[in-house]
């Protein structure tokens, strides 16, 4: 579950990106943010991720509130919510499964199990003979699902995503979107944040539209 009350967000003195948000998002919903590029797309999901603070309001994240959280505590959320943004942050000095490894290794699991985790989130994204790979000789809709790989091998409850398919052809694009419908099935509740209106309108739940500082929630494609 997430919820927003009253949320206000700017950076140093600069406006509002955004003003007065309030909304909620049940388990395993799947949830589309959309709205032009400056929008605040991307504000909103770091918000949610926990990256960001929120100038005022409440976010509460599975019954927490997520903006109050003591340091101590902030690994319950990091493992809770599996984040990929927009530049997927992958290590090329390490191959596909030590990138998928990384995320376990403050959990201590044994090495086996951790090995075992790791070959199960690539396969999940469809990266299977794949894990020796250094992710320079992957293609970038590979390099997208091994990011994905990563966000989830901590099996996290919420997954959210900024602008997954951005660069990608429509074939690649399209199985990222199936590899995250697929996550949403087993009860993931799945946040994407993307401006490709002909995609998301065969993918869509539930639309969060942000739009000149205005908010528009609405149910099925925008
Ligand atoms: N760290 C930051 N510091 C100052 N301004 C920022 C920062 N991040 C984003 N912004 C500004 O906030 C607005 C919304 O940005 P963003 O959330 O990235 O929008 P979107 O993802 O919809 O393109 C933009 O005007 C952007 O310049
Ligand atoms: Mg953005």
């Amino acid at each position: 579950m997430i919820e927003f009350q009253h949320v206000f967000k700017s950076y140093g003195r600069g406006r509002n990106i955004l003003a007065d948000i309030n909304f909620r998002i049940e388990p395993g919903e799947f949830v589309f943010v959309s709205g032009p590029s400056g929008a605040g797309k991307s504000t909103l999901l770091k918000l949610i991720g926990g990256l960001e603070p929120p100038s005022r309001g409440a976010i509460l994240v599975n019954g927490h509130r997520s903006d109050r959280m003591p340091a101590r505590a902030r690994p319950y959320l990091r493992r809770a919510i599996g984040v990929i943004l927009q530049d997927v942050h992958l290590l090329y000095d390490r191959s596909a499964i030590q990138n998928v490894l990384l995320p376990l290794a403050v959990t201590g699991l044994a090495p086996a199990q951790a090995q075992s985790r790791a070959r199960a989130a690539l396969e999940k994204v469809g990266l299977s003979g794949k894990e020796d790979l250094n992710p320079i000789e992957m293609s970038g809709g590979e390099q997208q699902r091994l990011a994905i790989a990563r966000a989830i091998v901590n099996r996290p409850s919420i997954l959210i995503a900024d602008e997954p398919t951005a660069s990608l052809d429509d074939d690649s694009a399209r199985r990222i979107m199936d590899v995250f419908r697929d996550f949403n099935r087993v009860g993931v509740t799945t946040l994407i944040a993307s401006h490709d209106l002909a995609l998301m309108a065969s993918y869509a739940r539930r639309t969060m539209r942000i739009e000149a500082g205005r908010f528009h929630d609405t149910t099925g494609a925008p």
